[in-house]
C-alpha cells in the first residue's frame, strides 16, 4: 500500500487531496499543527493524524519520528500547508518581520519537513514530493500586467511560493530516483483567500493527486496545474 504523508491537512486542499487519495487505496498520513482539528479531520476521513507544525523543526522532526515508529517509511510527501500573509496596499507597509513569519511557513516549512522526511522516502521504491506551490510564484505570469498574479496585494506569498519551486528544482535535480514536482491548485475557494476562489477543493486538489500519482517513469522538476504546465 501507498503511504502518504500531507502537511496542513485538516482542511481546504489538503483535507481533500486526503480524501481523494485514500479513495485511491492510500494510506494517508493527516499533518496538522492542531491536535483538536487533526484528529477530527483524520476520523472522518479515515487517515492516521499526526501533529505536525512547519514553522517549527522541533515538531517536525517528532513528526517524522512518529512516521518512522509506527508506519518506517512513506511514498509519498505532499508539502501542502501554506499561509497568505498579510495583504498590503503599498510596498510601504511591508517589514522583515511580515515576511519571516510567511518564509517560515511556505518555504522554510517545505524545506525542513522535506529534510525530515527523506529518510523516509528513501526507502521507497517509487518516492514522490508534491510541494504545493501557486501561480503567484511564476515570474512569467507575474510580469504580465494582464494577469491575476500581477500587482498582488501579498507581498510576501508571491516570493515564498517561487523560492519553493526553485526549491523543488534543486530536489529534482539531487534525488533523480524521485519524482519531485509542484502543483498549483489554482484559484479555489478555501479559507487563504476569504473563499474568493472559483474552483471546488475537488478541482484544486486535481494536479496534486495526479502528481502523488506518478510512477517512476513520471516527469520530475515540472510545474503543473490543472490546466496543464505553468510558465516558471
Ligand atoms: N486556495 C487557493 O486558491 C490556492 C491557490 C494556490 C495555492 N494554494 C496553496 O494550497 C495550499 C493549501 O491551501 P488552502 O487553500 O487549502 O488553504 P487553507 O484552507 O487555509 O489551508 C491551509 C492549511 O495549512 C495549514 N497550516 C498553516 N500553517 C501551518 C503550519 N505552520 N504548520 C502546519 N500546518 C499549517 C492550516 O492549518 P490550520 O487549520 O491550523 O490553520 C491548514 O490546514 C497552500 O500551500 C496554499 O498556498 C491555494
Amino acid at each position: 500500500m501507498t503511504t502518504t504523508f500531507i502537511t496542513g491537512a485538516n482542511k481546504g486542499i489538503g483535507y481533500e487531496t486526503a480524501r481523494q487519495l485514500i479513495k485511491l487505496g492510500h494510506h494517508v498520513l493527516l499533518g496538522a499543527r492542531d491536535p483538536e482539528r487533526g484528529e477530527t479531520a483524520a476520523a472522518e476521513l479515515g487517515a492516521r493524524f499526526v501533529e505536525i507544525d512547519v514553522s517549527s523543526q522541533e515538531s517536525v522532526e517528532a513528526a517524522a519520528a512518529d512516521v518512522l515508529t509506527q508506519e518506517g517509511s512513506i511514498d509519498v510527501l505532499i508539502n501542502n500547508a501554506g499561509i497568505p500573509g498579510p495583504r498590503v496596499t503599498s510596498m510601504l507597509e511591508v517589514t522583515a518581520e511580515h515576511a519571516e513569519r510567511v518564509m517560515q511557513t511556505n518555504f522554510l516549512g517545505t524545506l525542513r519537513t522535506t529534510r525530515a522526511f527523506l529518510p523516509l522516502l528513501e526507502k521507497s521504491q517509487a518516492p514522490r514530493i508534491v510541494n504545493v506551490s501557486s501561480s503567484m510564484g511564476s515570474f512569467t505570469r507575474s510580469v504580465d500586467p494582464s494577469t491575476i498574479e500581477h500587482a498582488n496585494p501579498l507581498p510576501f506569498y508571491q516570493p515564498s511560493k517561487a523560492a519553493i519551486n526553485m526549491l523543488t528544482l534543486k530536489y529534482a535535480e539531487a534525488y533523480p530516483r524521485f519524482r519531485i514536482n509542484i502543483a498549483d491548485p489554482g484559484p479555489t475557494d478555501t479559507d487563504i483567500n476569504n473563499h474568493m476562489g472559483t474552483q471546488s477543493v475537488a478541482e484544486g486538489s486535481e494536479a496534486i493527486v495526479h502528481l502523488a500519482t506518478l510512477t517512476s517513469e513520471g516527469p520530475t522538476g515540472i510545474f503543473l496545474s490543472r490546466e496543464g504546465v505553468v510558465p516558471w
